[in-house]
């Protein structure tokens, strides 16, 4: 039998600014979902937060881009709008664009990244949920997973995973996409994907094999939060899906990227470039300048649907020099205040609140000698 995992999340609300979720609202989902599952509306599911996204991990069997499953996290996000509002939270029901759910949740704000497959005898999942930056974050580390015979061990010495992986390319600017063959189109994918604010990764497919070709291995959200509203309302702060094990990346080479603490978009005001923290749960407030951008890893087994789960992956020491790098880093990047490349390149500040500034000062340029 086939099992759909729906993680689906929304800012509704900061606590204080755009720091963390409130409790409250994590409540308000449970007891929201709990009725759910126990009308069998769903098998399983966890509430989680990364800075001030609320998250929801939904387990089912109706598939994805399903009515009922949005239609449930839409009503469980605009429960906790209410009770953002009720509380006088941050930015309440920031993310929710439009007023009414019209079947599927996404372009309305929330961002989705969902998955279908045939659970195998053994299912590692992992998922990855960020913090003040964009969906182009996941890029970096999901090419090294399934790509780089330097992160990925199995890729050189295991049979099962040595023929390489089909990435699903999506230009986001043009709303195309594109299948690409790693390796043989390695450097092709590179091309694309290190633009990270135009190409993003949207999917990976196991190649033929051991794994159906059709079930994805990894899925990132990729909803651009000012394409939807056409100004900026916050960064577009993405999740994504990674299975683990028999015939795909260990568990330990899933995480291994994220050891580097990569440069990423977002931090304050969704202007400035950063170090992505990888972080425990418990840490997962984002407050240095509203940052730095950060990263929470839930590991789960799934067992007929029922997630085994979560342990904090990150919570590892091992990657406690990791963060003080990015401490490091964070500090050096500060020192720049409004240059670049600290701040944005200004084809991506275009969608923030600069342009209105340079508006004022437009009518007094006088041609240059
Ligand atoms: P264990 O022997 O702990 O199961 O580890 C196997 C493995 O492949 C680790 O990557
Ligand atoms: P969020 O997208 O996390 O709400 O951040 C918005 C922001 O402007 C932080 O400074
Ligand atoms: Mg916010
Ligand atoms: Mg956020
Ligand atoms: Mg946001
Ligand atoms: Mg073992």
């Amino acid at each position: 039998t086939k099992i759909t995992i729906s993680l689906i999340k929304a800012d509704v609300g900061g606590w204080p600014g755009h720091a963390t979720v409130h409790p409250a609202l994590k409540e308000t989902a449970e007891s929201v979902l709990s009725q759910e599952k126990a009308k069998g509306e769903i098998i399983d599911f966890k509430v989680m937060s990364v800075g001030d996204d609320l998250q929801l991990m939904m387990t089912h069997q109706r598939g994805v881009d399903n009515a009922e499953i949005h239609g449930l996290a839409w009503e469980v996000m605009c429960k906790a709008t209410e009770k953002a509002k009720e509380l006088k939270l941050y930015g309440a029901g920031q993310d929710l664009l439009c007023d009414a759910f019209c079947g599927n949740i996404k372009g309305m704000g929330p961002g989705v990244a969902e998955m279908e497959f045939e659970e195998r005898a053994a299912e590692p999942v992992v998922a990855f949920m960020m913090d003040k930056t964009e969906p182009g974050a996941f890029n970096l580390p999901i090419f090294r997973i399934f790509a780089d015979p330097f992160n990925t061990a199995g890729l050189v010495i295991d049979p099962s995973i040595h023929q390489g992986f089909v990435f699903e390319v999506w230009d986001i600017m043009e709303h195309k996409k594109v299948m690409m063959d790693s390796p043989e189109e390695m450097y092709d994918i590179l091309a694309l994907i290190g633009a990270k604010s135009r190409y993003v990764i949207k999917r990976v497919y196991p190649k033929a094999g051991k794994l159906p070709e059709d079930e994805p291995a990894a899925v990132v959200s990729t909803e651009k939060l000012y394409q939807t509203a056409g100004t900026y309302v916050g960064k577009d702060d993405p999740v994504a899906l990674v299975r683990a094990q028999s015939g795909l990346p260990a568990l330990g080479e899933v995480l291994e990227p994220f050891s580097l603490g990569h440069l990423v978009s977002g931090w304050m005001r969704g202007s400035h470039n950063g170090p992505l923290m990888p972080c425990a749960f418990e840490d997962a407030v984002c407050t240095r300048f509203d940052g730095p951008p950060r990263v929470i890893a839930a590991g789960f087994q799934i067992a007929k649907g029922m997630l085994i789960g979560p342990v904090d992956l990150f919570r590892d020491p091992a990657f406690d020099l990791t963060r003080q790098r990015v401490h490091e880093i964070t500090d050096y990047m500060r020192r720049h205040g409004p240059f670049e490349p600290h701040r944005l390149p200004m084809e991506d500040m275009e969608y923030t609140t600069l342009p209105h500034v340079l508006k004022n000062l437009g009518e007094r340029f006088a041609d240059a000698d």
